[in-house]
C-alpha cells in the first residue's frame, strides 16, 4: 500500500477536487502524517487559473488550529498543481496525464493515481471515459472516487452505472456518502458487535422503535438550482440517513472485510418495502417569524411555485425476524431550530410496571455536533423519595476524550480509499436496493405534484410531525431535556 511512510511507491490524486471539503480534508491528512511520502495533487476542473490563484483557492479554504499548522501549508502547497482543461475532449486528459507524469517522476516502486470526481451528472460519463483512457495507468493501481448524485432513481442510477462499468471495474470504483466517514457512523458497529449488553437487546423483543434525524437550520443558499431537482429525500434520505439504518438494522458480518460488511447491509435493504404516500410526510419552509430568512420559494435560483420538499419524515420496516413491527422513522429537513444528527432508539415498555410514570429507556448516538452515546433510563429520585425519575449515562466525547481531535468524514474515508479499504464506500447492489426503496414514491411525488405542508424557517419542522412521529409509536416524555456532560 502506499500509504506505508517508507512506501517508494508514488500516490497521485488527479481530478476535480472540491476546494470546501477535499483540500481541508487533504491537508489534515498531511498534517497528521498520513499522507504517503510521495503524494502528489493535481487539480483538474475547466477554470483557467494560475498556480498562485489555485494555492490562494485551497489556501482559504483551510481552518487552521495554531501556528504549527500554519507553518506546514507551504510544504501541503509545494505538492499541488493544476491543469486547467475541458471535460469532453482526449487533448485535455493527454495534458494532465503529461502533467501526472511529470509530478510522479521517476518512481522505484509502483504507481497508485486515484481519480476523484466530484461533478455534475452532465459531465460523470465522459469524464469517467476521458480519465480511463488517456490518465489510467495500466502497470499500476487506479481508483476513482465519485460524489453523488448517483441518479435520480432506479433507471437513471443504473443507467450511470452501466455507463461507469463501460470504463472501470466495480473494484476501482469508490462511491462516497460521506455520511459512512463519521466517526460516530463508524462507531455504531463497534457499539452493536463489541457489545454483549447492546447485542442481547437489540431487536423487536426489546427495542419498540427507531428515529434517525437529520436537521439543518440552513436553507438552500443559492444551491437551489440543484436542490429543487433532487429534493430532501434524494438529498439526505435516501443516501445520508438509509446508510445509519442499515448499519443499524445489519445482522453481525461474518468478518469486518469489506464485502462482508457491504453483503449484509444489502440484505437489510432488500428486507424494506418500497414506500407509498401512506408512510410519508413532506415540508416545505417558508421566510422566518422576523423575516429575516427567506423562504424556499424565495431563492432567485428555485423554480416558481415549486413542490419540491425540504423536509421529510417517513417511515420503514424491516422485513427480518429481528424486525418485524420496529417502525425506523427518518425525518430529515432544511431550514429547522438546530444543526443535529442523531439515532434514537426506544425501547419497549417495561412489561409488569409496578412504578408510577416511568418512561422508555432510550439510546442515543448523537453523530453531530457535540459526538456523544447517552442512555435514557430510570433512576430511583435521589433521597427519601422511592419515585423513579429519568436520568442519563452519558458519554460525551469532548469530555470523555478531550484530547483527541475527531476527524472530518471526508479525511476519515479519502485514508480508507488510499488504503484501498471500500467498506465504507457504496456497492452498486447496494445502490440499487436503496433506489428501489425509494423510486416508486418519488415517481408519485413528482408525477402527482403532492403538495408539501408548510412551516417556518427557524421551527422544529411542520406542524404535523409529532402526530406522525407518535402515531408510528414514538413516545415522548415529559420535558426531558438531555444535557451534554460540562468539561
Ligand atoms: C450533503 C447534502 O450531502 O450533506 C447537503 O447535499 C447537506 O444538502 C450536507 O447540507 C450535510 O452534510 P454535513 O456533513 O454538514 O452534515
Amino acid at each position: 500500500s502506499p500509504v506505508s511512510p517508507h512506501s517508494a511507491d508514488s500516490c497521485c490524486i488527479v481530478g476535480d477536487l472540491a476546494f470546501k471539503k477535499t483540500y481541508p480534508a487533504l491537508f489534515g491528512l498531511f498534517r497528521n502524517g498520513f499522507l504517503p511520502k510521495n503524494f502528489q495533487i493535481v487539480g483538474y476542473a475547466r477554470s483557467h487559473l494560475d498556480l498562485d490563484e489555485f494555492k490562494r483557492r485551497i489556501s482559504s479554504r483551510i481552518k487552521f488550529h495554531n501556528e504549527k499548522e500554519r507553518e506546514l501549508l507551504p510544504a501541503f502547497l509545494d505538492k499541488c498543481t493544476y491543469v486547467s482543461g475541458q471535460y469532453d475532449q482526449p487533448e485535455s486528459y493527454q495534458k494532465l496525464r503529461t502533467a501526472v507524469e511529470h509530478v510522479e517522476g521517476i518512481v522505484a516502486g509502483k504507481r497508485h493515481r486515484i481519480f476523484y470526481m466530484a461533478l455534475p451528472p452532465s459531465v460523470f460519463a465522459v469524464a469517467s471515459k476521458g480519465l480511463k483512457e488517456n490518465v489510467y495507468i495500466a502497470d499500476g493501481t487506479n481508483r476513482l472516487i465519485v460524489e453523488k448524485p448517483f441518479g435520480k432513481d432506479t433507471q437513471s442510477s443504473k443507467e450511470l452505472s452501466i455507463l461507469l462499468a463501460k470504463f472501470w471495474h466495480e473494484d476501482e470504483i469508490y462511491r462516497i456518502d460521506h455520511y459512512l466517514g463519521k466517526e460516530m457512523v463508524k462507531n455504531l458497529m463497534v457499539l452493536r458487535f463489541a457489545n454483549v449488553f447492546f447485542g442481547a437487546v437489540w431487536n423487536r423483543f426489546y427495542i419498540h422503535n427507531v428515529q434517525i434525524t437529520f436537521k439543518e437550520p440552513i436553507g438552500t443558499e443559492g444551491r437551489g438550482g440543484y436542490f429543487d431537482e433532487f429534493g430532501i429525500i434524494r438529498d439526505i434520505m435516501q443516501n445520508h440517513l438509509l446508510q445509519i439504518l442499515t448499519i443499524v438494522a445489519m445482522e453481525k458480518p461474518v468478518t469486518l472485510d469489506a464485502e462482508d460488511v457491504r453483503n449484509e447491509k444489502v440484505k437489510v435493504l432488500r428486507a424494506i418495502q418500497p414506500l407509498t404516500l401512506d408512510d410519508v410526510m413532506l415540508g416545505q419552509y417558508t421566510k422566518s417569524a422576523d423575516g429575516k430568512e427567506p423562504g424556499y420559494l424565495d431563492d432567485p435560483t428555485v423554480p416558481k411555485g415549486s413542490v419540491t420538499p425540504t423536509f421529510a419524515a417517513a417511515v420503514f420496516y424491516v422485513n427480518n425476524e429481528r424486525w418485524d413491527g420496529v417502525p425506523f422513522i427518518l425525518k430529515c429537513g432544511k431550514a429547522l431550530n438546530e444543526q443535529k444528527t442523531e439515532v434514537r432508539i426506544q425501547f419497549q415498555d417495561v412489561a409488569g410496571n409496578i412504578y408510577k410514570d416511568i418512561a422508555r429507556n432510550e439510546l442515543v448516538i448523537r453523530v453531530q455536533p457535540q459526538e456523544a452515546v447517552y442512555m435514557k433510563f430510570m433512576n430511583k429520585q435521589p433521597g427519601l423519595s422511592n419515585a423513579a425519575t429519568i436520568s442519563e449515562l452519558d458519554m460525551t466525547y469532548h469530555k470523555r476524550y478531550s484530547d483527541v481531535k475527531i476527524p472530518d468524514a471526508y479525511e476519515s474515508l479519502i485514508l480508507d480509499a488510499l488504503k484501498g479499504d471500500k467498506s465504507n464506500f457504496v456497492r452498486d447492489d447496494e445502490l440499487d436496493a436503496a433506489w428501489k426503496i425509494f423510486t416508486p414514491l418519488l415517481h408519485q411525488i413528482e408525477s402527482s405534484k403532492v403538495k408539501p405542508e408548510p412551516y417556518t424557517f427557524g421551527t422544529r419542522g411542520p406542524a404535523s410531525l409529532s402526530a406522525f412521529v407518535e402515531k408510528h409509536g414514538y413516545t415522548r416524555h415529559s420535558n426531558y431535556v438531555w444535557n451534554p456532560a460540562k468539561i
